[in-house]
């Protein structure tokens, strides 16, 4: 049957996609031609010559390599008095009202083994709220406290879109006002052949995954939400991604940072713990600014050390950015130089075969492209990248089990509430890793960060015992 969708796939050489069609029910045909009108054939095309062509996965471009210089906090010598205007020029823009929050969400979560979207994970050591939750409350205790309630944008993915929006209608969207909360879709990429063929995932549908994290930037324009920003005075979005319960959502001084540099793209860092540890690093290369994944930067400049026996590339990225609306919109927009570049990954894709049986493949039969936010960096005037405290900011839940599992994050909250608690005068008992020896949970309601608790502290009277299974709410 013509169709001049099936046609135009056919004249790219990808008319595979269509070779089970007149098997499928008129509602099936449907749906696989829905798909079909999702793909840019001519990016895939583009990929297809560029990221697959031989010697495509042969390393980075090392040349002139630098670590990227940040701003030091200041009892690791960075200035006090700059710092110090940062967080007032945070705090005003929002009580101005001039920031929003912004996580992405459309992550599939494979490695958590966790079925369902990762913002419904549970992860409070004591009242085992979800992810989302701890956000929530955090984003509406923020909006309190600076006489603002805040926007807050999250990207999901088609897998857990409609799962996602009906947790927060389950939940009352845990107490922020609903028409604040904005959930949009990010885009598809269809997964190819070693050789550029798109993949069927059964006969009826195409292999399709989400375009990564970087698909923010092109997801927040398509779906309206800079528009929306603009029409209510929001200038900067505060990206965190659902896996970090202990990131500050909303951090003044980061904002005031981004604000007195006139950054159109800030990141925060946290000096690797040690040398192999898994996270991006904050590079300079020929003036700009980049990130190089760990998969990328070879392991002996992982493990350079420079004077006094620290790492030489130090800057670990923990994916907590700022970013300015227009230079969203902009990136967005694309164009030479400033569309995000995509990456592939080699990965085993269920299939069809000829005869349209399914294929679980054994070994990787096929590629994905990703986007990653932070290749955004390079294009943005005036990058900023500040350090922050680990201990306040990062904590993510990745694996089941071992390093940034619930364990460690649902411990590392504690110590948390625990150093608050010790900094307004309980003694309270720690193990020498500061764990307390006692289960204890802190609503983000009652405090959400140092100065937050303090004040919510010291109007509680007379203060209450410390018990197990203590929540302050
Ligand atoms: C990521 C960063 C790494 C950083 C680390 C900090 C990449 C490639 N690497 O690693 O530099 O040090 O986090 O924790 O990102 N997501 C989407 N849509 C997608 C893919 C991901 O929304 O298509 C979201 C996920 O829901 C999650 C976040 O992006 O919130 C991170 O994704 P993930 O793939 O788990 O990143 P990591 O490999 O852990």
């Amino acid at each position: 049957m013509p169709h001049p969708l099936i046609d135009k796939f056919q004249r790219a050489g990808q008319g595979q996609v269509f070779d089970f069609f007149q098997l499928l029910s008129p509602e099936a045909q449907r749906r696989l031609l829905e798909e079909a009108a999702e793909i840019d054939l001519a990016e895939v095309e583009r990929l297809t010559h560029t990221l697959l062509r031989p010697g495509a996965t042969e390393g980075i471009d090392l040349d002139g390599l630098a670590p990227a210089p940040y701003e030091r906090r200041p009892e690791n010598g960075g200035d006090a008095a700059a710092w110090s205007l940062a967080k007032t020029a945070g705090e005003a823009a929002l009580r101005a009202g001039s920031v929003a929050a912004f996580t992405v969400a459309g992550g599939q979560g494979t490695r958590l083994g966790y079925d369902g979207p990762k913002g419904t994970f549970l992860v409070t050591p004591v009242k085992r709220k979800p992810l989302f939750q701890v956000f929530a409350e955090k984003i509406l205790a923020a909006g309190r406290r600076y006489g603002r309630p805040l926007h807050w944008f999250i990207m999901t993915s088609h897998a857990n879109h409609a799962a996602t929006e009906e947790f927060f209608a389950e939940h009352h969207f845990f107490g922020l006002e609903r028409p604040r909360v904005h959930f949009f879709r990010q885009g598809r990429m269809p997964a190819v052949t070693l050789d550029g063929k798109i993949l069927l995932e059964t006969t009826g549908s195409i292999a399709l995954s989400p375009d990564g994290h970087g698909g923010s930037l092109r997801a927040l324009d398509r779906s309206g939400a800079l528009d929306l920003m603009k029409r209510e005075g929001i200038d900067t979005l505060s990206y965190f991604q659902v896996d970090n319960p202990l990131v500050r959502c909303i951090d003044p001084a980061f904002i005031g940072w981004h604000i007195m540099r006139q950054s159109e793209m800030s990141s925060k860092m946290v000096p690797k713990a040690y040398a192999e540890e898994k996270v991006g690093h904050f590079c300079t290369q020929r003036g700009k600014t980049i990130v190089v994944e760990y998969s990328d930067l070879p392991m002996a400049m992982q493990r350079e050390k420079v004077a006094s026996d620290q790492l030489r590339y130090l800057a670990g990225s923990i994916a907590i950015h700022l970013l300015d609306r227009e230079f969203v919109r902009r990136m967005a927009e694309g164009g030479e130089g400033v569309a995000l570049p995509f990456h592939r990954a080699e990965k085993k894709i269920p299939t069809v075969d000829a005869a349209g049986r399914p294929v679980k493949p054994e070994t990787a039969n096929g590629v994905k492209f990703e986007m990653f936010v932070f290749d955004a960096l390079p294009a943005a005037k005036n990058p900023v990248v500040i350090e922050t405290l680990r201990v306040d900011d990062f904590s993510p839940v990745k694996n089941a089990a071992g390093v940034d599992s619930p364990q460690t994050c649902r411990d590392d909250q504690m110590r948390q509430f625990a150093r608050w608690l010790r900094a307004n005068g309980v003694a309270l008992e720690t193990d020498a890793t500061g764990k307390p020896r006692l289960t204890l949970e802190v609503a983000p309601l009652f405090g959400y960060d140092e100065d937050s608790f303090a004040d919510a502290w010291k109007k509680l009277s007379p203060p209450p015992a410390i018990v197990d299974a203590l929540y302050l709410a």
